[in-house]
């Protein structure tokens, strides 16, 4: 089978290379991707969110199988145009990435499907931000309703600040605090059948100690050792199967996966996102320890034949991730800068170039990450900070307790 992945992040070096593992996937392509994609898929330029440009590209590639990685190009309909060019795709329509692409969409949809989550208001005007502000009080949480790369969320005691975003954007959800850890779960499905993978947690804040702004996600492990027991089971049935009966009775099914990010509280989990895609950098970890072929999984939940897939199978182990950021990042992330050591194993790019004299040099703000996997935590994220401390990056800067509290107790 001949595959294309739309993308270019170390999310999307994690599934080339699982894919590449896979003995039903012949050939791969990746577009844009980036110079760490490069040694395992053709590469193609690509604007991923054009969604005619994204299914031309499938097209002419003769791609047999599409996987959408990021959800600019989900929630534009990049997979109803892959689909329409009768190739199928993994990742959601237009209409079900709205679970992601508008967080007013995705509490309606949990309403109503009785989902638990934080109380919140959905509001257009100072006034009705200021009343919701004062409802919940201090520490206010304020969600800009549309995409914003992992940055339109504001958490904070300063009521001024929580009010100066809610100005800056035209809708905001604002809503009750949610005090916990958190716990990312990717639940596959193909609208029906849902398959849980194994819980992750990533680490939001950009410095050690869960300080400064909040990230895209600055690395993850998985499993959980702290998880109570039948958690995923209860998420299953608590969060994903009402969410994904409700899209279905809504007659626009949900197909793909379903990213379930929660705060385990203390009156237990409860919903603070959904996204319509795998999470970055959640996904490094949990298909470092997925050994079942990810192809044929993949490619069940967009042929709707998922329930007939056999239960997955996992590695022993734990694994863990820590992202090398850009200097300037999340805030005014540098570009330009010279990486050496980035070929190594366990490095999965994101934010990286090939220049023209060969140097691989930084694109973005989240530049790469090292992924390791070993038999216990302690050993997973040692191994993680050795690959690591092999890389270089003028001004590049990482969190230095990435599954620290988690492998000591
Ligand atoms: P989101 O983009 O919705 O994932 O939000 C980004 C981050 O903001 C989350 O990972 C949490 O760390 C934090 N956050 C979002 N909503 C809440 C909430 N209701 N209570 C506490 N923290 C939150
Ligand atoms: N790791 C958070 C996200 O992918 O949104």
């Amino acid at each position: 089978m001949r595959v294309l992945v739309v993308g270019s992040g170390a999310r999307e070096h994690a599934l080339c290379l699982a894919l590449a593992a896979d003995p039903a996937v012949t050939s791969l392509a990746c577009a844009p991707g980036n110079a760490g994609t490069a040694a395992v898929a053709e590469q193609h330029p690509l604007d991923v969110a054009d969604p005619a440009a994204v299914a031309a590209l499938a097209l002419s590639l003769g791609a047999e199988f599409v996987v959408i990685g990021p959800e600019v190009p989900l929630v534009a309909g990049a997979a109803d145009a892959v689909r329409a060019a009768g190739i199928p795709c993994f990742g959601p329509s237009r209409e079900a990435a709205q679970l992601e692409g508008s967080k007013a969409f995705a509490k309606d949809v949990m309403a109503a499907a009785g989902v638990p989550t934080a109380r919140a208001f959905v509001c257009t005007t100072p006034e009705q931000a200021s009343a919701a502000l004062d409802e919940f009080g201090p520490p206010y949480v304020v969600k800009d309703d549309g995409l914003a790369a992992g940055k339109g969320v504001v958490v904070t005691d300063d009521r001024a600040a929580a009010l100066a975003h809610a100005a800056l954007c035209p809708r905001v959800v604002i809503e009750e605090y949610l005090d916990g850890p958190e716990v990312s779960l990717f639940c596959i499905t193909d609208g029906t059948a849902i398959v849980p993978l194994i819980p992750a947690q990533d680490f939001k804040r950009v410095f050690d100690g869960d300080e400064g702004p909040n990230t895209g996600g600055m690395g993850a492990y998985a499993p959980l050792p702290w998880l109570p027991e039948g958690t995923v089971d209860h998420v299953v049935a608590a969060v994903a199967r009402p969410t994904i009966d409700e899209m279905a009775r809504r007659g626009i099914p949900f197909a793909g996966v379903l990213y379930v990010g929660l705060a385990m509280t203390a009156r237990g989990p409860r919903v603070i996102e959904f996204n319509a895609r795998f999470g970055d950098p959640e996904t490094q970890v949990v298909l470092a320890l997925l050994e079942t072929p990810i192809a044929g999984l993949l490619l069940a939940a967009a042929n709707g034949s998922l329930a007939a897939e056999p239960p997955l199978r996992w590695r022993e182990g734990s694994a863990v991730t820590v992202v090398l950021a850009a200097a300037g990042y999340p805030e005014a992330p540098r570009a330009g800068d010279v990486i050496t050591g980035s070929d190594a194993p366990g490095v999965l790019h994101a934010g990286t170039r090939r220049r023209d004299d060969g140097a691989v040099v930084s694109s973005g703000g989240r530049v790469l990450c090292a992924t390791a996997s070993g038999e216990t935590l302690a050993d997973a994220r040692a191994a993680a900070y050795d690959v690591l401390g092999a890389v270089t990056l003028a001004g590049g800067h990482y969190r230095g307790d990435i599954a620290e509290a988690a492998a000591r107790a």
